[in-house]
């Protein structure tokens, strides 16, 4: 489906354009421990202040239970301030009652950014009067938070019903890269799937073994395929609630010509304590597994070295420990090489698998990385995202 972009919306000199973005950036102390997200909106930024449109950001930042901290966007301030070569002007509160004098009088180097939406529960009630609130405070709408879209809030849902709106440039661009993979992209396909939890892909299969001519598994998505075909080590893995889908996905990966590439080697924790140490098993129903083996990882690479495009979503095994990051690095750096020298089209995403990639330092390697978490699986996997359905 065509989604109109904020190109389309004509003349925006001096109109005020509130700009929904998604700042819900990783801190330590109160210090932003990743810019990517502030960074990519930057076509629709420079696209705003060449329009000569008075700007103004939203966003939410963390969680709202009752043990996550209120987190401000103060701390956004100076590094929009630097990315794009403007003067910040912090609103701290979203619903400021000068909010809108403060709005009128900025200057055309100046940026508006309100404070975090979420410290309102309005904005995940999806309030009316909230979003109308919001909308009262601009002329346009545009919606430049893909990885938000998947949350039906007031920020996302609501105020477009009460302004002109488009879609911002990154996420047309993001959707776009998506969409080509299933429609457009070179032959042979191979998807990776990686996570701990097999239910919460479930639906992401069922949709690649329709669409690729390879699916790569691993993680403990792999290991409940393999605990189901009465694989020992595995056991752990087993999820008897989702036999019927796994039958499902097998019989119809066979029905249409998806190969099912599954690990042949597995590391395991041995010892205990803070050192990590492993072993390769292959059949061992007494360990700990954490990551695929070097056996599999050479499997893999010969599958991925036999494809033009590769979506991955989901590491193979625990990242965030050596020893067993090993599986997701090597095949990571594997599909970085072949992507860098043109030979695959890669589109990685998630947001563990984001996280990885970044910890390996492939963040620029790949055709496209994707910040987005849940909405980057709600949208590969054909879920109607809330924000889109609102366009
Ligand atoms: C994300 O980081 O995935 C988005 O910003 C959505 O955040 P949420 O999971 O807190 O709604």
């Amino acid at each position: 489906m065509a989604y109109k972009n904020i190109v389309e919306l004509g003349n925006l000199k001096d109109k005020k354009v509130l700009v929904r973005v998604d700042f819900n950036v990783p801190l330590d102390n109160g210090i932003v421990q990743d810019t990517a997200r502030i960074k990519n909106i930057g076509a629709t930024i420079e696209f705003l202040q060449k329009a000569q449109a008075k700007i103004i950001l939203i966003s939410h930042l963390g969680k709202t239970t009752d043990s996550a901290p209120r987190q401000s966007l103060r701390c956004i301030t100076d590094i929009l301030s630097s990315t794009y070569n403007c003067n910040t002007v912090f609103v701290d509160d979203c619903l400021h009652k000068d909010a809108a004098s403060i709005i009128a009088s900025s200057g055309s180097n100046d940026i508006i950014l309100l404070e975090n939406l979420r410290f309102y529960r309005e904005e995940e009630e999806c309030n009316l009067e909230f979003a109308k609130q919001l909308a009262s405070l601009a002329d346009v709408y545009i919606n430049e938070a893909f990885s938000t879209s998947h949350r039906a809030h007031a920020s996302i849902c609501a105020v477009p019903k009460f302004l002109p709106h488009a879609l911002g440039l990154s996420f047309v661009r993001e959707i776009g890269i998506i969409d080509d993979f299933f429609q457009q992209a070179g032959s042979p396909r191979m998807a990776i799937v990686g996570g701990k939890k097999l239910w919460t892909k479930i639906k992401l299969l069922k949709k690649l073994v329709s669409k690729v001519d390879k699916l790569a598994l691993g993680g403990g998505i792999a290991g409940a395929f393999m605990a189901f075909t009465g694989h020992k080590a595995l056991k752990i893995f087993n999820q008897k609630d989702y036999d019927a889908d796994i039958r499902e996905l097998i019989d119809n990966a066979s029905k249409n010509n998806c190969e099912l590439i599954f690990p042949t080697d597995y590391s395991a924790l041995i010892g205990e304590g803070e050192t990590f140490e492993h072993t390769v098993i292959y059949d061992d129903s007494h360990a700990s597994v954490f990551d695929i083996g070097p056996e599999s990882v050479e499997l893999i690479k010969r599958h991925i070295n036999e494809c033009a495009t590769i979506l991955w979503n989901g590491p193979l095994g625990l990242f965030e420990k050596s020893p067993f990051d090993f599986g997701t690095k090597a095949l990571a750096e594997e599909v970085a090489e072949l992507s860098r020298n043109g030979k695959v089209y890669s589109i990685v995403g998630g947001g563990d698998t984001y996280h990885a990639m970044k910890k390996f330092g492939l963040e620029k390697d790949f055709t496209h990385l994707s910040t987005a978490g849940g909405a980057f699986l709600a949208y590969i996997e054909g879920s109607e995202l809330p924000g889109l359905a609102a366009m």
